[in-house]
């Protein structure tokens, strides 16, 4: 089982098919995602809301992002682990974002890191690709842009946006960047970016054209089942499932039952 190592995010996936990506925020998620098969383990800002309990993720910082990154790599064998630049951490321009990405490669152990954002974003890619850092860009919804876009919808629906999008992709590209992420784009505008540029696109409700597809491990998993993102296929129902288990846990020391000889000392 050899490590997947950033050379190894190529145009068609992996040699096994289209390439495989959760997210994951600990440790132990971690391992199983990767003993699973997982090719690579984002550590999403999305922790923000799916572990924080936040509205958005904007508030989650970059000590949050180092301390989770870590964990996860504490986790995986063989998956590349890719760590989010959060919101505040790299906007203020190409210094900033190295500083930050310095600290999720060296304090997380991050092999590469994601930003979100097109063409203003591209000098900052450059820069960090210029200073050894690999970049994974982040286009289509953007969550961080949550409060400009108006919403989480879908990105790319007129033709003049679909168009800036296929030239950011390229922008990101020329830059520098190794892979990008397209988020909540029509599978059509995702099959054109997919086919203009060179470098891997993994899908998040992008439909199935691109090189890989990335999911949130909460949404595949059914950790909430409150929320369940049309594009998101859920595997099982682990919040019922878990809600059952801890109710039966709970029942148990209710009724005297748990612990019993067989979990107890002499
Ligand atoms: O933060 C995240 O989990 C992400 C994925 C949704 C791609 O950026």
């Amino acid at each position: 089982m050899s490590r997947i190592r950033v050379d190894d995010l190529q145009k068609g996936g992996t040699p096994a098919g289209p390439l495989a990506a959760v997210t994951a925020y600990d440790y132990a998620f971690a391992r199983l995602a990767d003993r699973a098969g997982a090719d690579l383990l984002l550590v999403g800002d999305s922790l923000g809301m799916v572990v924080q309990g936040e509205e958005t993720t904007l508030p989650v910082t970059l000590d949050h992002m180092v301390y989770h990154t870590r964990c996860v790599n504490r986790g995986r064998e063989r998956a590349l682990v890719v760590a989010d630049l959060p919101f505040r951490a790299y906007k203020a321009g190409p210094a900033q974002a190295l500083d930050s990405a310095a600290r999720l490669m060296a304090e997380g152990g991050a092999e590469m890191v994601k930003l979100e954002g097109g063409g203003p974003m591209a000098g900052t890619v450059a820069f960090l690709n210029q200073r050894d850092i690999p970049v994974m860009g982040h286009l289509g919804l953007t969550p961080q842009s949550i409060h400009q876009l108006g919403g989480y919808r879908v990105q790319g629906r007129d033709a003049d946006a679909a168009t800036q999008m296929v030239e950011e992709a390229l922008d990101l590209e020329r830059a520098g960047a190794r892979a990008l992420v397209l988020e909540a784009v029509p599978r059509t505008l995702a099959a054109r970016v997919s086919e203009t540029v060179a470098i891997p696109v993994i899908g998040i409700g992008a439909g199935p054209d691109c090189d890989g597809q990335v999911l949130v491990l909460h949404d595949v998993l059914g950790l909430d089942e409150r929320v369940q993102p049309r594009f998101a296929r859920r595997y099982m129902d682990g919040a019922g499932q878990i809600t059952e288990a801890l109710g039966a846990f709970c029942r148990d020391v209710r009724a005297g039952t748990f612990p019993d000889a067989e979990h107890s000392f002499d």
